[in-house]
């Protein structure tokens, strides 16, 4: 028996965990630091890559405490899905470390943080920011859309900004195969959150998860323009379903474009109407001229300092809904 395995088995066991996951990380050369995020089944830590010189974020998922579901279903997809999307506003994946206790995902850190944690500071972003991040979450869906998948879980806590302010998707952990020989091959399970569900999504019947990725996105650019959601973050789905049913409300606190505010009620319409690529894209409120942001707009999060947990966006309650 190794001094290291003797010491292990002296530890607690939630040390011995903690010590196992930092030894198997520093067989593949990453020192680990602080946790940046937390989600249902996983820990986010950022890590030191000697290897490469450089910081990373690694996602720590426990096959021992997740259920059959997320190991059956939900981990193959993720690592499907990182194994074969590669674009400019999808976070750049290092490598896939599997052991029997657990699964490392080793990817690109994101240094400004969540959309979420962004609004949280700002209350909301001025048009041309908010226009500028979603161009880039449509770059990123329609190419994930036209490679033959769905992400199912598009959420401001599921996009990071890095260093260069630049979005990138991240947790393809709902992420599944949306397309087979161009066919629509729809969804049965109720995926992500209430707050950015789509209303055929909500009704539990079988669903076409591009189309609800798209409905999902205008959730994101409602909350990036308003500082809160459009419809709620209701659990009751009865209740959900009667306010998207009333349709949008725009706060008149806040003045925005009439073109975004028509491409919002585009993407809040029955799935039959909804707008869909490739018109999405198209879509006048991208080519209008918006007011330039005054700069030192933007507030960038302090880094933590070392080894102080930052709170998991998560964890943390929603964007404010005060409609
Ligand atoms: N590359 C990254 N750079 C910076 N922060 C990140 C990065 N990846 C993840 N995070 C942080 O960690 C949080 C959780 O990550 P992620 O969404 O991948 O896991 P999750 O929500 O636990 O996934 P699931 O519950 O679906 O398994 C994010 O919301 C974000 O705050
Ligand atoms: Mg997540």
């Amino acid at each position: 028996m190794s001094a290291q395995t003797r010491l292990n088995e002296a530890l607690p066991e939630s040390q011995q965990r903690l010590s196992h996951q930092a030894t198997t990380l520093a067989t593949h050369g990453y020192i680990v630091g602080e946790v940046i995020g937390q989600g249902t089944y996983a820990v986010v830590k950022k890590a030191y890559w000697t290897k490469f010189k450089r910081t990373v974020a690694i996602k720590i998922m426990s096959k021992t405490t997740a259920g059959e579901t997320f190991l059956q279903k939900c981990l193959p997809r993720e690592l499907d899905a990182i194994r074969n999307l590669r674009h400019e506003n999808i976070i750049h994946y290092y490598e896939v470390i599997e052991t029997t206790m657990r699964v490392y995902i080793s990817m690109r850190y994101a240094e400004h943080g969540t959309l979420l944690s962004l609004i949280r500071r700002q209350g909301h972003l001025p048009e041309v920011r908010a226009r500028r991040y979603y161009r880039q979450l449509l770059a990123a869906l329609e190419y994930i859309h036209t490679a033959g998948y769905a992400h199912r879980d598009i959420k401001l806590e599921n996009m990071v900004l890095d260093g260069n302010d630049r979005l990138k998707l991240i947790d393809f952990g709902f992420a599944c195969r949306a397309r087979d020989a161009d066919a629509p091959v729809l969804s049965k399970t109720f995926c992500g959150s209430h707050a950015y569900a789509s209303p055929e999504l909500l009704r539990f019947k079988p669903y076409d998860p591009v189309h609800a990725d798209i409905w999902a996105s205008g959730v994101v650019l409602y909350s990036l323009l308003y500082g809160r959601l459009p419809f709620s973050n209701e659990k009751q789905v009865n209740l959900l379903l009667q306010k998207i049913n009333r349709g949008v409300i725009f706060p008149s606190n806040i003045t925005v474009s009439r073109e975004v505010q028509c491409l919002l009620k585009q993407l809040f319409l029955p799935v039959e109407k909804r707008i869909a690529w490739p018109e999405l894209g198209r879509s006048l409120w991208f080519f209008i001229e918006l007011e330039e942001e005054s700069p030192g707009q933007v507030e960038w999060p302090q880094p933590a300092p070392d080894g102080v947990a930052e709170p998991s966006a998560a964890k943390r309650s929603k964007v404010d809904n005060k409609a």
